[in-house]
């Protein structure tokens, strides 16, 4: 096992105007970052201007940059809001446009919406099945009615800190353990 720390995305899953995601985001860094076992970043999927896939001829930086991004990381933790009870079509959009990037990795779902996104963690879940990276089963959910005030600051309840710091314990073991495999 290597001693160097791991580097965990911490990945916006929403782009909209408005959006809720960098606060939850924020929220869930300033919990990695105290724990200091690994390397924690935000990765915005807005940074990037991915088109929508198969419109374009492919060249667009941002599309190499997104897989860079994704190749330089040994796990993620994905941001997830429920859109039409599943996650958002930028999303998947994003992770439609890597393959290898994604290999053999793990992953932590944090969800939030009227039923604290379970629909579009569940449905996140048989995505990642396909490219390959391992989601761990701990799951914080965060409701839009009582973790946030007006549905749009976050103000999340105390009680889901055990569960961010229990589904990062088990992104942080499996993370490890997959980067033998690459
Ligand atoms: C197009 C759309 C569809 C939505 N569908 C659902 C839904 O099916 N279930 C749910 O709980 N919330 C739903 N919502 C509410 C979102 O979960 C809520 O607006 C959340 O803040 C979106 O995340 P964001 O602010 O990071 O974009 C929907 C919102 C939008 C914009």
């Amino acid at each position: 096992m290597t001693t160097e720390k791991l580097n965990i995305g911490i990945i916006l899953g929403s782009t909209r105007e408005g959006r809720v995601s960098p606060q939850v985001g924020e929220w869930v860094k300033g919990i990695a970052d105290k724990r200091g076992d690994a390397n924690y970043e935000i990765v915005d999927i807005t940074d990037y201007n991915l088109p929508f896939l198969g419109t374009t001829d492919g060249t667009e930086p941002g599309i190499a940059a997104w897989n860079e991004k994704l190749a330089s990381l040994d796990g993620f933790v994905f941001i997830v809001q429920e859109y039409n009870h599943s996650i958002s079509g930028a999303l998947k959009n994003a992770i439609d446009f890597a393959r290898e990037a994604w290999y053999n990795k793990a992953a932590g779902i944090v969800s939030y919406g009227s039923t604290g996104g379970a629909r579009a963690a569940e449905h996140l879940r048989g995505i990642l099945g396909e490219v390959k990276v391992a989601d761990v089963r701990a799951h914080p959910t965060l409701s839009l009615f009582t973790d946030f005030e007006e549905m749009s600051k976050f103000n999340p309840q105390e009680l889901h800190l055990d569960n961010v710091n229990a589904m990062l314990d088990e992104t942080i073991a499996w993370s490890g353990a997959l980067k033998t495999l690459r």
